[in-house]
């Protein structure tokens, strides 16, 4: 059996422990392993390389991906399509698997099907946003990271009391990351892009947060229409300091949590026994917390929503 191993999209903290796995089980099984450097677009420019796990070792334990990445949508184009079809023959690849993000795993199986190629998707995206899965590889790091800022933040807001934290979080135009940082770190606010929110409800929380308990803490989903300017309308609305924390591209570089190596490895061992056993097309999920694969396509499942009843518990509604 020859696979080829894609990373697709945004990395995620863990791929490289996924990766380090998929390439043992293959040695120990006398399979060949290919990546592909830069995505399907890297494909299509014949990068193509030879997978040892002695490659991928030295970086288990990083973020990031050994196997660079790209957005280019390339197969979109029809073209494109056909020669990424020839590639494969010529390199006589049996099937795919992917690590991507909504995206990439909703698009990516169903068009290397139509090529008669297999494919299965494993969630990587901190955003967690993957219809199907309760859990994406990358997500659980990217909360730890949140967490070891915003506790230092935290000890400066009780030492130095009156004002408020706000810290923003990567997520995309999804607030499921942010929200679980809001919950877990004690937040008296969140804001996401999937709720509305009113400016004079936001300014009381915050102001009453200061007033019982000296410090606010609002976590900002990225993807919030207003995130750019609400920093400064908070301020000059509350007449209290608020000091800003961007988490940033930090919180995608992460190194991969004890969580996410281990589902990391548990996804890509099952995504390795799932192959053989002659899936066409699925995506590694989990459900009910176990690994599962889910069978065909996921293009027909809703988005995933934040978790309205927490939403409204950080809130206080
Ligand atoms: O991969 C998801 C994500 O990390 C989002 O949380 C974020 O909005 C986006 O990617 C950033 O993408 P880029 O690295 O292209 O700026």
């Amino acid at each position: 059996m020859k696979t080829l191993l894609v990373v697709s999209g945004g990395d995620a903290p863990g791929i490289n422990t996924a990766l380090l796995q998929y390439t043992r089980l293959a040695r120990q099984n006398g399979d060949e392993i290919v990546g592909a450097v830069g995505s399907f677009a890297g494909v299509l420019d014949g990068r193509i390389i030879d997978l040892q796990p002695e490659m991928i070792a030295p970086v288990a334990g990083l973020g990031g991906s050994y196997l660079a990445s790209s957005r280019e949508p390339v197969l979109r184009d029809p073209q494109n399509r056909q020669k990424l079809s020839e590639i494969l023959t010529s390199h006589q690849i049996d099937n795919v698997v992917v690590f991507g993000g909504d995206g990439t795993l909703r698009n990516i199986p169903p068009i290397l099907n139509d090529m008669g190629i297999a494919c299965i998707g494993i969630p990587t995206t901190i955003d967690n946003d993957v219809p199907g899965t309760e859990m994406s590889i990358g997500f659980d790091s990217a909360c730890n990271f949140a967490y070891q800022t915003i506790d230092n933040l935290l000890a400066t807001a009780r030492a130095l009391p009156g004002r408020i934290f706000s810290v923003e979080t990567l997520g995309g135009n999804t607030g499921l990351l942010a929200l679980d940082i809001a919950a877990g770190s004690g937040a008296h606010a969140v804001l996401v892009p999937e709720y509305a929110y009113s400016d004079d409800w936001l300014i009381q929380r915050l102001k009453d947060a200061v007033q019982r308990e000296q410090y606010a803490l609002v976590i900002l989903s990225e993807g919030v229409a207003t995130s750019r300017t609400l920093v400064e309308d908070i301020q000059e609305k509350s007449g209290l300091k608020i000091r800003d924390t961007r988490l940033g591209h930090g919180q995608r570089g992460t190194p991969p949590s004890h969580r996410d190596r281990v589902l990391a490895s548990e996804m890509a061992q099952a995504a390795y026994d799932a192959l053989p056993a002659g899936t066409t097309m699925g995506t590694m999920v989990v459900s009910g917390g176990k690994i599962n694969l889910q069978a065909g396509k996921l293009a027909d499942l809703p988005p995933r929503l934040p978790d309205q009843s927490l939403y409204n518990q950080v809130n206080g509604l």
